[in-house]
């Protein structure tokens, strides 16, 4: 058995070049957005850890209790030997429960846009785990990534993309990212992912409107961040957070309403925001199992096996790649 010492993180992330371009290219279209990987700098990221843990907000603690539940099933199914890569690592619970139940994994990759999270999760992963190799990489999953070599040679490698982020891609960009990961993975690939499922309306509306506020400042905290490094001078107290489900699309929309009429300047570029404008931060789409994988078939993943809770609020999917 090998002990890995401490580990470095491999920086692919977004330069703030790359910020401000998405943040410019976003106010100039007509239905402004904003792009919600921007999230997660250390506020965000410790908000969004709040999020997980309300009472409104019941993915996370479902999937966990799935993941509890099957853990084994799960882990078999992804096989020994695996170079397991996981997408938007952020705190890593779910990890652990897969991490104790592989066999003889390869190596652990977690990708994640926040350094600051990201090197906190290896250094805590570490320790816990000194015979796995931990190969961190700070990247958006989203684009394109080397995927680090492990010392020891992995029979395959398997992508773990819990929490159902892929939900707030819009369903092309997320056939886009599904065909990156079986691409990345290879013959003999797999991927094992979360997936928010369609359920009552209350319910869903009530996860992303939560009575403590933890989520409107989850929302505003992307125009801090803005405010911050990119020197803008958004009116933070004259927006408010709203979340609304679109039965139409299946999605939830997340936005930040501006209250009042007012102009923002972005690095000297200057914007009038109207009186009720909304600016999109995010889409949260939720699906069915079906519906998903006809989605993932697209990009050549196959569904095999999948776990959910006695409610089937959520969902666990296990897909390989079709050869
Ligand atoms: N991926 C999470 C989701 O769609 C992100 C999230 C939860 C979120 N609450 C939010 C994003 C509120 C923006 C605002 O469930």
């Amino acid at each position: 058995m090998t002990a890995f010492g401490a580990t470095e993180v491999l920086n692919q992330g977004p330069a703030q070049q790359e910020f401000l371009a998405d943040v410019l290219a976003g106010m100039r279209q007509p239905n402004r957005a904003l792009p919600c990987k921007y999230f997660y700098d250390e506020r965000g990221s410790k908000l969004f850890d709040e999020i997980c843990e309300l009472d409104e907000y019941y993915p996370t603690r479902t999937e966990l209790r799935i993941m509890d539940e099957y853990a084994q099933e799960i882990a078999d199914q992804i096989g020994s030997g695996v170079r397991l890569v996981e997408y938007g690592s952020g705190s890593s619970i779910k990890t652990r429960i897969l991490l104790d139940h592989l066999d003889s994994p390869a190596a652990y990759v977690p990708v994640d846009i926040s350094q600051e999270h990201l090197q906190n999760t290896a250094d805590v992963l570490n320790a816990a785990y000194p015979e796995i190799e931990i190969l961190p990489v700070c990247a958006d999953f989203t684009d394109r990534f080397e995927l680090p070599k492990p010392a020891v040679e992995p029979s395959h490698s398997a992508v773990y993309f819990p929490g159902s982020t892929i939900g707030n891609l819009e369903p092309e960009e997320a056939v886009s990212l599904l065909m990156q990961i079986s691409s990345l993975c290879g013959r003999g690939g797999g991927l094992v992912i979360g997936i928010d499922l369609e359920k009552d309306v209350s319910v869903l509306e009530a996860a992303y409107n939560d009575e403590a506020g933890v989520t409107a400042a989850f929302n505003l905290n992307l125009l801090r961040r803005i405010n911050r490094e990119l020197g803008a001078d958004f009116k933070i107290g004259e927006y408010e957070h709203s979340a609304r489900y679109n039965e139409d699309l299946g999605r939830i929309e997340i936005d930040l309403v501006s209250q009042t009429d007012q102009n923002v300047t972005i690095d000297g570029e200057s914007f009038e925001v109207e009186a009720n404008e909304a600016i999109c931060t995010e889409y949260s789409h939720k699906y069915t199992i079906d519906g998903f994988a006809t989605l993932a078939e697209k990009a050549n993943l196959t569904l095999h096996r999948h776990w959910t809770d006695e409610s089937e609020w959520f969902g666990v999917l296990h897909f390989v790649t079709t050869s």
